[in-house]
């Protein structure tokens, strides 16, 4: 695959106002979700989670990728069609999470770095078979007293780099995600001084590795204190801090930032981008959203594993890209919310 082919994907999976569903939570992690809703988790049950969100009529408006996992990318749906085909059905970019997860980084007590590097190359090749144009890696960075560490920092670039390089020679685009995570009570301040730092290791990192731009997507976190500061950021200083910092660390040769939610409540990570889409100042990447649980959460409630609530789940998640659409096209205002649940 050429780079020019990788840059049209790209381009294609955040054209005109649509952003990524991740809906790659591990077995596990997912596991934990429906048992605080005390649903059954089964592989059965799983699938028919996902499909309510692969089916929901007129999704692909707003929705351009759908990051899977391992176990999903292999289900069919209730019809007995490969659910990987059903989006690219509606037009929808199938991607698949390739990293092994975060573990304890040695010699750094607290620090985690992630895995997967070992077997990559045969793996991608396998998921673009089954379907997969995109894929994705996570690393993660606490903040804490005394971290992250250099350590952390340069091991976890590395890794996305790596993997990043793999997934273009291997036709796939690379989604690059370290989230400096939430958890903590730093400020927003210091957020902007860890984030900057770790923007600019990965952005060296993929240099070194000869990763072409054109042909990725980043996914970072916003610039945001800490879930347990004092002091909460507004809005509008989340805004103008996380565009100050993508604008000194992210090159414009970049097509697309596209957002985690990061355990944000729903309705303030489609104000943080909404804000983010309005304030002013050189944009020349487009910014919108992949997250996970603020598209999911509400249609998880209203669901609850059971059948017959399918449509008003679907309802649910419609309603909430339909609004993360808006605030990635810089059009989302708060009366969107009322509006768009009645239509
Ligand atoms: P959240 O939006 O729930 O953070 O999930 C996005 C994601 O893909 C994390 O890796």
């Amino acid at each position: 695959m050429t780079t020019t082919a990788l840059a049209d994907t790209a381009r294609a999976i955040v054209a005109a106002g649509k952003g990524v569903l991740a809906a790659d939570e591990t077995p596990r992690t997912l596991t934990q979700r429906l048992a605080a809703r005390t649903i059954e988790s089964t592989a059965e049950t799983r699938r028919a989670y996902r499909e309510m969100f692969f089916t929901t009529p007129g999704i692909s408006e707003f929705i351009g990728g759908v990051i899977l996992q391992d176990e999903t990318i292999h289900q069919r749906s209730s019809t007995g069609t490969p659910l990987v085909d059903l989006l690219a059905q509606e037009g929808i970019t199938p991607g698949i999470k390739v990293d092994n997860g975060a573990r304890p980084l040695a010699g750094s007590p607290g620090e985690r770095v992630t895995e997967g590097l070992d077997g990559l190359r045969d793996r991608l090749a396998s998921y673009r078979e089954m379907g997969a144009r995109f894929a994705k890696w996570r690393a993660v960075i606490l903040i804490g007293e005394g971290l992250p560490t250099a350590g952390c920092v340069n091991a976890n670039a590395h890794g996305l780099a790596r993997y990043a390089a793999l997934c273009q020679e291997q036709g796939l685009v690379p989604i690059v995600e370290p989230e400096v995570l939430m958890d903590g009570a730093h400020t927003i301040d210091r957020s902007e001084q860890v984030t900057g730092r770790v923007l600019q290791a990965v952005f060296d990192a993929l240099f070194e590795q000869n990763v072409s731009l054109e042909g990725m997507l980043l996914k970072p976190n916003m610039v945001i204190a800490g879930q347990h500061c004092e002091r909460q950021a507004s809005v509008e200083e989340v805004a103008t801090a996380t565009l100050r910092t993508l604008s000194r660390h992210v090159p414009p040769a970049v097509p697309a930032i596209v957002f985690l939610s990061g355990g944000q409540d729903h309705l303030l990570a489609t104000k943080h981008l909404g804000a983010i889409n309005q304030v002013g100042g050189p944009k020349p990447w487009k910014l919108s959203y992949s997250y996970g649980r603020a598209l999911q959460d509400e249609a998880l409630e209203v669901w609850d594993g059971r059948s017959e609530n399918v449509p008003a789940g679907q309802h649910a998640f419609y309603h909430r890209a339909k609004c993360d659409s808006a605030a990635a096209l810089g059009s989302y205002r708060t009366e969107m919310e009322s509006e768009a649940a009645s239509a």
